[in-house]
């Protein structure tokens, strides 16, 4: 048996056949299970930025590393941090479910906890505006996972993961990535990668109703992870063939259904992938391959919670297909389908926003 040093152990999660007849029968598609390797998600483009960090000189042995979070790239970031000698502290905001606060500071982590979210650009923002005032006072390195290209570089690696899995199944290439989007960094990362190998993937891109990457206007989500109040500079929008924001009732439905079906499970953007994924297997004819992002230990006590759906009307049956606009500024009310998907930084909607601040 081979030991690892431990950044040689980051990635290498499994590649995993999935027929779960959700949110329709379809012939399988392939999901790499991120929950299953160390540091999870996240640890490859930790792994990556700090990497680039001390290349450049920009962070010093043993320096404090701040960063905001809403909790996979905490968790990454720890176990990277504690490899390399560096303190950390993480901004994140009292939704963050407790057993992960626990967990974040079990690794190690200082807290910093946000109560309440920015009048506009929510959750995120107010997160950032704190950071912000934490660096003022320190001369801790930010690691800056929305706009940092080190983030999707450190995905490189997840892209040949997944040809090196599909190589060994026999199959020789792919004809669709489905890709949930937040900073934008994986998406990008295997995306790019992907591409350069298969010009002619289709690439889709997963949002959550509500979320302000591909140009609707933001309002409240409970899903997390996927999906922001922001425009992340690490988003791509060029190498989108399309784009889904999908509902919190399809993402429960299918994290319940893979639960039962598959084992293999997880949070929003699990769901949400699966939820397309399923709908583009049963669509387009060649391999249909995705990313879970994080497994379901978080979500034990929302989505896999009765109760806590039930409040919130979230065992309602899920739409099965999505609803198509022609513009991505369109109105959107369920899961949602648009393919032209183009860039909204410098739209009218975008600027409206921007001015409203
Ligand atoms: C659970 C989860 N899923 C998906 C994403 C989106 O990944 P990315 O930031 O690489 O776009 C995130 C990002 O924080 C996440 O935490």
């Amino acid at each position: 048996m081979t030991v690892f040093e431990p950044l040689e152990r980051v990635g290498h999660s499994p590649l995993v056949r999935i027929t779960t007849p959700v949110p329709q029968p379809h012939p399988g598609y392939f999901a790499k299970i991120e929950a299953l390797g160390i540091g999870g998600l996240k640890a490859r483009s930790a792994q990556s930025m700090l990497a680039g960090a001390r290349r450049r000189g920009e962070l010093r042995d043993g320096a404090r590393i701040v960063e905001s979070t809403s909790g996979t790239l905490g968790v990454g970031l720890a176990y990277v941090a504690q490899a390399l000698g560096h303190p950390i502290t993480l901004v994140v905001d009292s939704e963050l479910e407790p057993a992960m606060r626990n967990l974040l500071r079990a690794l190690g982590a200082t807290l910093v906890i946000v109560d309440e979210p920015h009048p506009e650009g929510g959750w995120q923002q107010a997160r950032l505006d704190a950071l912000h005032h934490i660096l003022a006072g320190d001369d801790a390195y930010w690691p800056n996972q929305y706009d940092n290209p080190d983030n999707a570089a450190g995905y490189h690696a997840l892209a040949d993961e997944i040809v090196s899995g599909l190589t060994a199944a026999g199959i020789e290439r792919a004809e669709v990535l489905v890709c949930s989007v937040g900073t934008g960094g994986h998406s990008s990362g295997v995306g790019h990668r992907l591409r350069q190998l298969w010009p002619d993937l289709r690439i889709i891109g997963v949002d959550a109703l509500g979320s302000r990457i591909f140009g609707q206007p933001a309002t409240p989500r409970v899903m997390r992870g996927l999906g922001s109040s922001m425009h992340p500079g690490n988003v791509r929008y060029d190498m989108f063939d399309e784009v889904h924001w999908v509902g919190p009732n399809e993402a429960v439905h299918a994290c319940r259904g893979l639960a039962r079906g598959g084992f293999h499970t997880g949070g929003w953007s699990t769901g949400a992938t699966a939820t397309v994924a399923g709908w583009a297997a049963a669509r387009w004819p060649g391999s249909v391959i995705t990313i879970f992002p994080d497994g379901p230990d978080r979500y034990l006590r929302t989505i896999f919670d009765d109760d806590w759906c039930r409040r919130r009307d979230l065992l309602e049956p899920p739409h099965t297909q999505p609803h198509e606009i022609d513009d991505c500024e369109d109105p959107t009310w369920c899961w949602t389908r648009c393919e032209s998907v183009r860039s909204p930084i410098g739209s009218v909607s975008a600027r409206t926003e921007a001015t409203a601040r």
